[in-house]
């Protein structure tokens, strides 16, 4: 049973992974951490609320994190995301409240707690990650591993350059891949293959009360066609760590841009190891209906609970 905990923004797609990891099994979802992000930290937050009691996750620890990038100001996504961050979909409110403390002593705890045993996935800005890896440097040794969505080697999606996650805290994976550890990058090269087109929406209508998430969530993320739609780039990290094998992943030296006038947040990835140390591990290819069988299964599984 992989143990995780998930730093996150939700966040359409953060919803759709959460749901992922709750349907899921083999994996034990030890906590949840919020970021602002998508929308500000207190939608992110009370969103991050509202899935726990959706998705029947009980009383995991769900605490609130960095509301703002380290050093600049950061940049919202609601005009994807919609104003609440849920795009369509209505939750009913949440009975439970947050945890006490900071994210980022919820991160050091957690991992310090059971070191080697917790994956960390963070499908959100890195704020959270990069001041838990300054506070206490242990946590890179302490991590059994540290999975993200966010960076591309192709393209960006906020810009030309820069994908939406690395751009909002661009000092913060900064810090983060150059911690030490191997970082396993899903990036927007695979993550934009991952789309719900209407055979996907068709297998998500009859999941019950699930459905009243996925399915306004889903469309109001983009336009569903039977050859494309929204990519559902969160649910990718949390399918690697379940099935690795669905992923290929090259090794790679990758650095942030926190400087360039028009490539600030870009993720400058080289392949060509000239016997330098990788710290990142990048997926390059993702297999697209293997993926969606283990979503839509674990989707399943969670509707029927
Ligand atoms: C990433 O940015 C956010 O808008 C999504 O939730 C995802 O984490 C995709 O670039
Ligand atoms: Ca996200």
């Amino acid at each position: 049973m992989t143990k995780v905990l998930i730093d996150c923004d939700p966040g359409i797609d953060d919803a759709m992974a959460l749901a992922l990891a709750a349907g899921a099994t083999g994996l034990d979802l030890v906590a949840i951490t919020t970021v602002g992000g998508n929308v500000d930290l207190s939608l992110t937050t009370a969103n991050a609320l509202a899935l726990r009691e959706f998705l029947g996750l009980g009383d995991i620890p769900v605490t609130p994190g960095s509301a703002g990038a380290l050093m600049h100001r950061t940049v919202r996504a609601g005009d994807v995301h919609g104003d609440t961050g849920l795009g369509g979909a209505v939750l009913p409110p949440p009975l439970l409240a947050v945890a006490e403390g900071h994210a980022v002593d919820c991160i050091i705890d957690t991992l310090r707690a059971a070191p080697g045993e917790i994956t960390l996935v963070a499908i959100g800005p890195l704020t959270n990650l990069a001041l838990a890896v300054r506070r206490e440097p242990r946590v890179v040794e302490w991590a059994h591993d540290l999975v993200i969505m966010g960076g591309s080697f192709t393209r960006g999606n906020h810009n030309p350059a820069a994908e939406f996650n690395i751009l909002a805290d661009p000092e913060a994976a900064a810090i983060v891949f150059g911690a030490g550890w191997t970082v396993k990058m899903l990036g927007l090269d695979v993550t934009l293959t991952a789309m719900v087109t209407t055979a996907e929406l068709d297998r998500m209508r009859p999941l019950g009360r699930l459905a009243e998430l996925l399915v306004p969530a889903a469309q109001f993320y983009g336009e569903v066609t039977e050859h494309g739609g929204p990519a559902i780039h969160d649910a990718c990290a949390v399918a690697y760590v379940l099935d690795p094998s669905l992923v290929t992943m090259v090794p790679a030296v990758v650095n942030v841009e926190t400087v360039g006038e028009f490539t600030r947040g870009m993720t400058v990835v080289d392949f060509q190891l000239r016997d330098r140390r990788p710290n990142a591990l990048v997926a390059t290819a993702l297999n697209v209906p293997r993926f969606w069988d283990l979503v839509l299964e674990a989707y399943g599984r969670l509707a029927a609970r």
